[in-house]
């Protein structure tokens, strides 16, 4: 995680309706030159800025349209910025108003464990293997996919994304997300025996050869410390207590909870079978807390809750606030970047790539519940 220096004193003396005013107020002054966007787990006090909403993958596709922006800030975490810095011609520069706002998952692949665990697999276990990760992952991380055949995906269009894989080699590492990985694969077919878990923190990854070069999936060991919160007891609690109430959760859930849920997708997808919902209906959601109380506080006809009985909170993402936001437009409007995420030139024209690959593969539109 990067270091966010503390903000001048100024702005913690700021009162809410004060901080809303400023914001609007700089935000007018930049006029078109900015563009703010803001991933669904953002706060409700920073969202109400964003000129967009979106998942990893909308987020992703509206970074790329902004050529025309001097700024994007970006209200999400840093893996995304360092995706819309890629995304974007040099003359776009992208802000993350809180440094510290990375990602823990991201965090979990660096690039010298992939590098090992590629070498190992070329070079011991003669393994020809796809590697595709998960859009929650570094620039070097993707790069390292773009250059080695493979791309990335996002939890909307995995699925796609892996079917492609297997058109290119009969072998996937996926990274860094395991239970992405492994929820993606076995709602395609894959057995779960086919599917062996990688360690960057073993020798070998924890693996056999042989274990290698058996399985069709290798998954790497890492995980969302957000989405591990939802358990299957939790989902067997609901269905006991009001067996009416349908359950939706988030593919980085653990396979039992995806297996015990009745429906399984990215944000954007949760979000769309909530908006079709009947009124009247009952929803338990396995995804970030924010997302779950402003979908409760939208449909207020239907009952929404939280799968889990403690708060679920992305701390990350949680870090941007209006006081960050507040000294970036400041900064901005007074001609000074600050916190501006860049990805050096080698490793975006690889990383785009793999992202190229990631938005050539459209997820199919998400189903309605009637
Ligand atoms: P999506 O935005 O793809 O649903 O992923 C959720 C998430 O954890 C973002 O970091
Ligand atoms: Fe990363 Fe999980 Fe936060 Fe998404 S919710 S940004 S995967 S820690």
């Amino acid at each position: 995680m990067l270091y966010q220096p503390p903000l001048p004193s100024k702005y913690s003396a700021l009162t809410e309706s004060e901080l809303v005013d400023a914001i609007t107020q700089r935000k007018a002054a930049l006029g078109s030159r900015l563009v703010i966007l803001g991933h669904h787990y953002q706060r409700d006090d920073v969202i109400q800025f964003a000129d967009f909403t979106g998942d990893s993958l909308k987020l992703a596709k509206v970074g790329a349209e902004q050529q025309a922006a001097e700024f994007i800030v970006f209200c999400g975490v840093h893996f995304m910025a360092e995706s819309a810095d890629i995304l974007t011609t040099d003359r776009v520069r992208v802000v993350l108003p809180d440094l510290g706002a990375g990602c823990t998952m991201a965090d979990m692949a660096d690039i010298d464990q992939l590098e090992d665990a590629w070498d190992w697999f070329t070079n011991e276990c003669h393994i020809n293997v796809i590697p595709i990760t998960y859009v929650n992952s570094t620039a070097s991380i993707k790069a390292f996919c773009g250059e080695h055949g493979g791309a990335c995906c996002t939890s909307s269009n995995a699925r796609e994304i892996l079917k492609w894989a297997f058109s290119q080699g009969d072998k996937v590492l996926f990274l860094p997300d395991q239970h992405l990985g492994r929820n993606t694969a076995y709602a395609m077919n894959v057995a779960l025996e086919s599917m062996v878990i990688y360690d960057p923190h073993k020798a070998n990854g924890g693996l056999t050869t042989s274990q290698a070069r058996e399985a069709s999936v290798l998954l790497w060991k890492g995980h969302c410390s957000v989405h591990e919160l939802f358990t299957a007891a939790q989902c067997d609690e609901i269905r006991r207590d009001d067996p009416e109430c349908k359950i939706i959760v988030h593919p980085e859930c653990t396979w039992d909870v995806v297996q015990k849920a009745d429906l399984t997708g990215s944000t954007e997808f949760i979000i769309s079978v909530i908006r079709d919902a009947q009124p009247g209906t009952k929803w338990a959601i396995g995804t970030e807390v924010h997302l779950v109380n402003r979908l409760a506080n939208t449909y207020t006809d239907r009952s929404i809750r939280l799968l889990a009985n403690m708060q679920c909170l992305c701390t990350t993402m949680y870090r941007i606030d209006m006081r960050h936001l507040l000294w970036t437009l400041d900064e901005l409007v007074a001609g000074h970047v600050v916190n501006q995420i860049t990805v050096d030139a080698e490793t975006s024209r690889l990383a785009t790539i793999a992202l190229e690959r990631m938005l050539d593969h459209v997820a199919p539109p998400p189903i309605a519940i009637k």
